[in-house]
């Protein structure tokens, strides 16, 4: 009897094909004439009783031609990751979330013919609309559950105008949907500004140097020229060489994370291919991850979920990207404050501060704040990096900060850690001594910071040597900066920079080129004693995350063991111990690979030398 019960549900019931264990629904939407799109729906698994009490979250991948049911999904935030695990941080624990690939084209979804891809931001919001009115007929129960569409980089472009096109349904009665917000993470909403502030972070980054930072401007000048002359296709070929610009000046930093590479056996051959993948790729570039996404997709799920045989899934739709090419470089900004003024649609913005493409400061986060920033090349040695916020007036003094031999590099711990106009979060800084000085932070030790060095075996051992470099740093410095050449200076320095800072002041004091600027000197906890300069490390580190509170104790304790054989003239003790400090670090404090030598990057299994 069961038998035929169940031989009954599925005949009355179109049975749904599924891929893992989660509740999941997903479907084609002819969304025109010749354009099929896809999606792919995860129901909540949080603990409610219906799962229509949460929102339904709309995840878009950028590219354009990116694929969000699988870079999204597996790659991203879905309930699987590439290793078809569970994975622990799903959105779907607490959202139904739908992946789409849009454009049409992109992903699973697919056109009857090239024609009928999609070649604006407008046409890509309004088939967005229609794949939604699909989506509603599929599933009544969402008709009025609040809607939140997020567009990662090129998906928070498209997210606007869909925005400005679901609202209008809505309005219309067209559609019963309940749109609430939309989010853009790092998104693409003003591309010709975006392009325009690659230059500035690389400087300010010490990534650059002068000529470098030209190139690049340059050739970004030129897109905004093309772009602000209605030569749109041209431009995007123009950004693309920026692109390539980019990675010739900084030896190929990798566009996702600024303080990593991207691996040299890439293959820059073609300029175009090559910086639309880039777009796509939305993460690091990892051609192994690739390839198993490729095989996830077309030999597990395609077959699970009955796509069409004649349908191949790509991470990346060249053929979308290329069709978009005249509309890739427009902005949305004025739909941006369409919705802020017309609508009580909540806009959201994210963005995270590594990423050059779709950089932080187009998207604002250093606000007002000026600066500049440069290497001073010394020969044979390497590249000494300083960073300057002026103040609000220049008649102010200038305070330089130096870093010390331990290798704390001020222009990122004083700066955003300490006394600089931003924090580490790059909030304004209530208190920042910027108000009353121009700050001139120095990476003083080449292989420190942001600072190289060209050889990392042959390491300076005498301070005569550095401060001959500071000298010539400085020089430099007043040559890029000749408006302050008369301001006083002022030496500011704790702990182990003290051993650079005295002779650098009487240096200077005897030189007539800066007798006439150098004013003073302060000394924080001077070298005498070097230990304690250590207590700081703790709060150094609990500050960047790296260690929790016991940690930080743990650290306290180890400096402390440290002063108290300096004080009992025991110091080549004191230097053993000081010695095992980056071991003890990630030993006993509980951090995890944390290089004291560059502490904005991790060391690996193989380091030599350095913790
Ligand atoms: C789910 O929620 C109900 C009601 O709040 C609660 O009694 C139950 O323990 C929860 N189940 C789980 C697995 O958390
Ligand atoms: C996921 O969460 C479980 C339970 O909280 C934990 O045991 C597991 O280590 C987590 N996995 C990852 C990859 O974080
Ligand atoms: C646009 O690029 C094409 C191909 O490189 C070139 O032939 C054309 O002259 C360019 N147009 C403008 C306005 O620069
Ligand atoms: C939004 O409102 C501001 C202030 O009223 C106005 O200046 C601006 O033009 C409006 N923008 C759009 C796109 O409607
Ligand atoms: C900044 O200073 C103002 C006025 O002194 C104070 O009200 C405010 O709480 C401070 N903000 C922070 C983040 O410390
Ligand atoms: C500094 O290093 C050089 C070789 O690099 C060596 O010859 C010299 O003795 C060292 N000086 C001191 C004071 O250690
Ligand atoms: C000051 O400079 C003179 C001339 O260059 C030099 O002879 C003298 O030793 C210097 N004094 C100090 C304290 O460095
Ligand atoms: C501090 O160090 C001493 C000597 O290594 C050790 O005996 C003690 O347990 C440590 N205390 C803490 C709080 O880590
Ligand atoms: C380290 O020394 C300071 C100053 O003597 C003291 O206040 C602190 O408690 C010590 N910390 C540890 C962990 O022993
Ligand atoms: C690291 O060292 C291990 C063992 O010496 C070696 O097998 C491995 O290939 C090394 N890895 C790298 C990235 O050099």
């Amino acid at each position: 009897m069961w038998f035929y019960l169940i031989a009954f549900y599925l005949l009355t019931h179109n049975v749904q094909a599924q891929f893992g264990d989660h509740k999941q629904y997903s479907s084609y939407v002819t969304v025109r004439e010749g354009a099929h799109m896809f999606y792919w729906l995860f129901y909540t698994t949080a603990n409610v009783s219906s799962y229509v009490e949460r929102p339904v979250v709309v995840w878009l991948q950028g590219g354009p031609g990116g694929s969000s049911t699988g870079i999204g999904n597996f790659d991203i935030l879905g309930p699987l990751d590439l290793s078809l695990q569970e994975r622990n941080y799903t959105w779907v624990k607490n959202f139904n979330v739908v992946f789409v690939d849009n454009p049409v084209g992109t992903g699973f979804s697919y056109v009857d013919d090239p024609q009928y891809l999609t070649t604006t931001n407008d046409e890509i919001a309004l088939d967005f609309v229609e794949l939604m009115r699909g989506f509603y007929r599929n599933h009544p129960e969402f008709e009025g559950v609040p809607l939140y569409i997020y567009g990662q980089s090129y998906g928070g472009k498209m997210a606007v105008d869909m925005g400005i096109r679901m609202r209008e349904a809505e309005e219309a009665g067209t559609i019963r949907s309940n749109l609430r917000g939309i989010a853009m993470g790092n998104a693409w909403i003003s591309p010709v500004d975006a392009t325009l502030t690659w230059g500035p972070i690389l400087l300010a980054a010490g990534l650059v140097d002068q000529r470098g930072y030209e190139n690049i401007q340059r050739s970004a000048r030129e897109a905004e020229r093309l772009f602000n002359e209605g030569h749109f296709f041209n431009s995007t070929a123009q950004w693309g060489l920026t692109q390539s610009q980019v990675f010739a000046a900084t030896e190929n930093v990798d566009f996702y994370n600024i303080l990593t590479k991207m691996p040299s056996r890439f293959n820059f051959g073609n300029i175009h291919e090559f910086s639309r993948d880039m777009m796509i790729r939305d993460m690091e570039y990892n051609p192994q991850r690739d390839m198993s996404l490729e095989t996830i997709m077309n030999t597990l799920v395609k077959p699970a979920l009955g796509i069409p045989e004649h349908v191949v899934w790509q991470a990346s739709s060249r053929i979308v990207f290329d069709t978009l090419r005249p509309d890739f470089m427009k902005p949305v900004t004025e739909g941006i404050e369409k919705l802020l003024n017309e609508t009580d649609i909540i806009v959201t913005k994210y963005n995270g501060n590594l990423d050059l493409i779709c950089s932080t400061p187009e998207n604002d986060a250093f606000g007002d704040v000026k600066y500049n920033a440069a290497f001073t090349r010394i020969r044979d040695v390497g590249d000494i990096f300083w960073w300057f916020f002026p103040s609000s007036e220049v008649d102010k003094p200038i305070l330089l900060l130096l870093g010390g031999i331990v290798g704390f590099p001020h222009s990122f711990l004083l700066n955003f850690g300490g006394l600089g106009p931003l924090d580490l979060n790059l909030n304004a800084r209530n208190n920042s001594l910027v108000e009353d000085f121009h700050l001139l932070f120095v990476d003083a030790l080449p292989g420190t910071g942001f600072s190289r060095q060209d050889d990392a075996f042959k390491v300076s051992n005498t301070s005569d040597e550095t401060v001959d470099h500071l000298m010539y740093t400085l020089q430099s410095f007043y040559e890029a900066n000749t408006k302050y050449e008369d301001a006083p200076l002022y030496i500011m320095e704790q702990g182990d920079g003290s051993l650079l800072a005295i002779p650098l002041t009487i240096r200077l004091a005897n030189d007539t080129r800066f007798s006439e600027n150098i004013k003073g000197l302060f000394l924080g906890n001077a070298i005498i004693s070097p230990a304690l300069a250590l207590t700081k490390l703790g709060f150094y580190l609990e500050e960047l995350g790296y260690i929790d509170g016991l940690g930080r104790e743990a650290i306290e304790n180890f400096s402390n063991t440290t002063s108290h054989l300096v004080s009992r003239n025991l110091f080549d003790e004191a230097f053993d111990q000081f010695a095992s400090l980056g071991e003890f670090v990630n030993e006993e404090a509980g951090a995890i690979a944390v290089n004291l030598a560059y502490i904005v990057q991790k060391i690996t299994r193989n380091s030599t030398g350095w913790y």
